[in-house]
């Protein structure tokens, strides 16, 4: 039993990040780490969940122009978890995120769940952005007059729902959600007697950025810095070209939904924050993680906080919350809906350069958490080698980049996104218990940065994620579960016995 529960001690954890000459390369700043943290934040959330969010939908009421609310709800929670994040962050400046910092404070076991369940967050959300990426590219494709054929942009089980709806209430009554996928149930190669549906879009985009990762982190946030100044461009853009084109009419209702539906909307919108945790696992590569970790991820959190109000606000000042049921591109399709078509395909192409940053991010992250849970023996050796020549994290990240593409060529974009959320609202809750424990059992230890009001903003953080958590439905939950099953499956039959604490 007392083995389940051994704890890291922080001094070798600290030790643990390496030298300049063995460890990874120390060149992150904090302007880095606030692009890294835009860079996972602003993506498929805003430019596509914000529209299931509005209009409901798979059993779900709407949540209309309140959306702003929930908005506001899951920044709040997400505050609260952020400030949790960034006094850890400060405190254990190495790689590996919730999971390291969990292993010094709950014990092994608890660890280890946290990394395995970091997997959802990262690897498993990585999954819905490039199956969005591919919708919004072959649309931005469609808009230069290239029609990329349906059976490589989306996935053989949603032509099976589609072809299922059209066969129980007519091909005439499918909604807009379903066209791709049942264009591509209609039109698809055959070979040798199997049906060739896959998102080859998504496998191409996740394969770029993994080669893209092998090659050098500090490249990598070159890359990353760029691409987020064009997609801020984006969302003011839409923000400002929207606004000419509100109708105060259409926030009446207000909350067509009622708190129902501004619950549920905050559990699906939740995805859209999703990233600024991520810039804690580049601690290890940071010049000075004590003050520029808490900039960056606070810093990153507030600037997505105020656009994303701003964006709901006009989108839903714009068009009918309802007309957005079952829109993949909601923000285009206001535009279009004003008829500023030329509008659209800019944010089109906005959309699509957000997404491949977000994709950067996480795929940046999962390889240096299952490279953390390498060190310490819980994963095999393997996991945790370094590139001779790049000082990356190749195995790992080519790893990643193989399950993701996988998946992303098979799996459903709204059923990954609820896992994505439920999986990673349980890592903040974890996150906000191992800040209350610390501040009881290393009440001494220097803290760069410290939640301020503790214990009541990390105890306010668990509740906001809980009640997240209690909005998605009871599928997701069955499917988390099975998930963690496995996962303590794989402990106890390696990493129990091959721990390097043991
Ligand atoms: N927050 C990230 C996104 O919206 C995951 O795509």
């Amino acid at each position: 039993m007392s083995s389940l529960f051994r704890r890291k001690p922080l001094d070798a954890l600290i030790a643990e990040g390496g030298d300049e000459a063995h460890g990874l390369k120390k060149t992150l700043t904090w302007v880095d780490l606030l692009a890294l943290g835009i860079g996972a934040i602003i993506g498929a959330g805003i430019f596509a969940t914000l529209g299931s969010a509005t209009s409901g939908g798979t059993g779900n009421p709407p949540a209309g122009p309140g959306v702003t609310v929930s908005i506001l709800l899951t920044a709040v929670a997400c505050g609260f978890c952020a400030l949790c994040y960034a006094e850890f962050a400060s405190l254990v400046p190495v790689a590996g995120s919730a999971y390291t910092y969990s292993y010094a404070t709950l014990g092994e076991l608890v660890a280890w769940i946290i990394g395995w369940d970091l997997i959802i967050e990262y690897a498993v959300g990585n999954i819905a952005v490039a199956i969005s990426w591919a919708a919004y590219f072959r649309q931005l494709m469609v808009g230069f007059g290239v029609a990329i054929p349906a059976w490589m942009a989306t996935d053989y089980r949603s032509t099976v729902l589609a072809a299922k709806a059209a066969a129980e209430s007519g091909v005439a009554s499918l909604g807009p959600e379903y066209a791709l996928a049942y264009e591509a149930h209609l039109h698809h190669p055959v070979l040798l007697g199997i049906p060739i549906v896959c998102n080859l879009l998504a496998v191409a985009i996740t394969a770029a950025i993994t080669w893209i990762l092998v090659i050098g982190v500090k490249e990598s946030a070159r890359f990353n810095n760029v691409i987020v100044v064009l997609k801020l461009l984006t969302l003011l853009f839409f923000i400002v070209v929207g606004a000419m084109w509100v109708k105060p009419a259409n926030w009446h209702p207000f909350f067509p939904g009622g708190l129902h539906g501004v619950w549920t909307g905050a559990s699906l919108i939740f995805f859209a924050y999703i990233g600024f945790d991520a810039i804690s696992t580049a601690a290890e590569e940071c010049e000075n993680p004590g003050r520029d970790m808490p900039r960056g991820i606070l810093g990153s959190l507030a600037i997505c906080t105020v656009l994303y109000l701003a964006a709901a606000l006009v989108l839903t000042g714009m068009i009918p919350f309802a007309k957005l049921g079952g829109v993949a591109d909601p923000l285009a399709a206001a535009l279009t809906y004003v008829n500023q078509g030329w509008a659209a395909g800019i944010l089109a192409f906005g959309a699509v350069v957000a997404m491949t940053s977000v994709l950067l991010v996480f795929q940046l992250g999962q390889p240096r958490i299952l490279m953390a849970m390498s060190r310490d023996g819980l994963l095999g050796p393997w996991f945790g080698k370094i590139h001779p020549k790049y000082r990356t994290p190749y195995v790992t990240t080519i790893l990643t980049g193989i399950f993701v593409a996988f998946f992303a060529a098979v799996a459903n974009i709204d059923e990954v996104v609820q896992l994505t959320n439920i999986g990673t609202l349980f890592a903040f809750v974890l996150v906000c218990v191992g800040i209350l424990i610390l501040r009881v059992r290393e009440p001494d230890r220097p803290r760069k940065f410290r939640v301020p009001f503790s214990p009541v903003t990390p105890v306010l953080g668990i509740v906001m994620c809980l009640v997240l958590m209690a909005g998605l439905p009871a599928v997701t939950w069955i499917r988390f579960g099975i998930w963690l099953l496995a996962g303590l499956v794989i402990y106890f039959v390696y990493g129990a016995r091959r721990s390097r604490l043991a």
